[in-house]
């Protein structure tokens, strides 16, 4: 547990919290090293597997650098992205570039990068890519993402391995895609990936992507296609009411080796939020406390803008009071300063009694927190801040208004 209580004070690991909140405006995000690294080694030891990171659930520099420190690769979905990769210093080999929409300027930039793999998820990608490989020539190593049709069995918003999904290409055209990389010969294919969805969990829906994976595997090898890499997504669930029963990765970890013994290829996983959701936390403060209609609103400063996930998925996140030692006796909904009515964080909880100025900590928003975050009604982007035991530096400064302004041009003729 990264936030504790020691002689009533109230510490985020070593530091004691009052000291960030004095020196920082709210809202803020915070996030431990430890839990970061030592979720990392964990899952890397259980798994025995490469790892990449995808950075879209996280894409701070400081992280990613702490990331990849760690030992993992990355994996991206943007030019943006993979700039961001290559910045942080992750080595080109450990990068692959997924992604349902990736333009020509972004392949070209990913080939001219010699990244591991750019990963196709259509056959209009492959083609395009076999094209830009003529036309430089050179061979491009590629992979491709299956849509295997499995249902991953969680919000429809961030299901993406159904038939109807726009993701991967559709299993049912493995043969198309096998006797298209055959006669193109500007590409080398040389892995096949696929990603069902995210906050999943069931190992048993693993189990089943892992077969259909293996199978598929396998055809290409049955065909003369050699296989260097088999990459199996990410999606690891946590559990936002808890904090503990999230997914079953010791068995995973046990379901993947026996699936994929002796195999001649490299097994990968691409996991974000499971490697970093339980790292952070949001620090908020209580800007005005009401009564409307019988519902006790409290109204904190981290809002949608901070973290959309409750309004985009209505996705639950644990909210605490620093003043949580008190009985927690009165009904709270919480709600954050945007002018929009789905701009809640939490509803119906209970809490000690509330008043404006007291500080809340919004839980496990390490993943899809401040990736996501906007600055909607002009709120500038939070503070991030990396706690590493007793030390913490800021490692995103808070967007300032003017800069915001700035970026806006006037016509010459208004
Ligand atoms: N690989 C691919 C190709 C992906 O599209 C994703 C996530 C991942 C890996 C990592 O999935 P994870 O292990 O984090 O579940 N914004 C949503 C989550 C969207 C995930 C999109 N793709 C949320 O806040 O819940």
């Amino acid at each position: 547990m990264n936030i504790h209580f020691k002689e009533n004070k109230l510490f985020f690991e070593g530091v004691l919290l009052e000291d960030i909140i004095q020196s920082h405006k709210t809202p803020f995000y915070l996030y431990s090293q430890k839990v970061i690294s030592d979720t990392y080694k964990n899952l890397e030891n259980i798994l025995s597997s490469e790892i990449f990171f995808a950075i879209k659930a996280n894409p701070n520099q400081a992280i990613l650098k702490l990331m990849k420190n760690c030992g993992a690769g990355a994996d991206v979905v943007s030019a943006g992205e993979l700039q961001r990769a290559l910045h942080a210093g992750f080595d080109p080999r450990k990068i692959i570039f997924e992604g349902v929409g990736k333009s020509k300027e972004e392949i070209e930039f990913a080939i001219q990068k010699k990244i591991r793999l750019i990963n196709a998820e259509s056959i209009d990608e492959i083609k395009l890519i076999n094209k830009i490989g003529k036309e430089t020539n050179a061979i491009i190593n590629i992979g491709v993402r299956f849509n295997p049709n499995i249902d991953s069995n969680t919000l429809d918003k961030i299901s993406t391995g159904k038939k109807t999904d726009k993701f991967g290409i559709s299993i049912e055209q493995l043969n198309e895609v096998i006797s298209l990389s055959k006669s193109s010969d500007h590409i080398n294919l040389k892995g096949i990936s696929c990603h069902i969805g995210s906050q999943i969990q069931s190992t048993a829906i693993f189990g089943k992507v892992f077969d259909t994976m293996k199978k598929t595997a396998d055809l290409f090898f049955s065909c003369g296609i050699v296989l260097e890499y088999v990459d199996l997504g990410g999606g690891f669930g946590i559990n936002y009411e808890k904090n503990h029963n999230d997914l079953d990765i010791v068995n995973l970890g046990k379901l993947v080796s026996s699936v994929f013994k002796n195999v001649p290829y490299k097994v990968s996983f691409e996991p974000g939020r499971y490697l970093i959701a339980r790292a952070g936390i949001i620090i908020t403060k209580i800007l005005t406390t009401k009564n409307n209609g019988g519902i006790n609103f409290l109204i904190i400063d981290a809002g949608m803008q901070t973290l959309l996930r409750p309004a985009m998925y209505a996705a639950l996140h644990r909210v605490e009071a620093l003043n949580d030692l008190q009985e927690k006796n009165i009904n709270y909904t919480v709600a954050g300063p945007i002018c929009e009515s789905s701009d809640i964080i939490a509803k119906d909880i209970q809490l000690p009694m509330q008043k404006s100025d007291n500080y809340l900590v919004i839980h496990d928003v390490g993943a899809y927190g401040a990736s996501m975050a906007s600055n909607y009604n002009s709120r500038g982007l939070p503070t991030e801040i990396l706690v590493n035991e007793n030390k913490f530096s800021i490692i995103h400064e808070e967007e300032n208004i003017s800069e915001i302004i700035e970026r806006d041009t006037i016509p010459d003729w208004l």
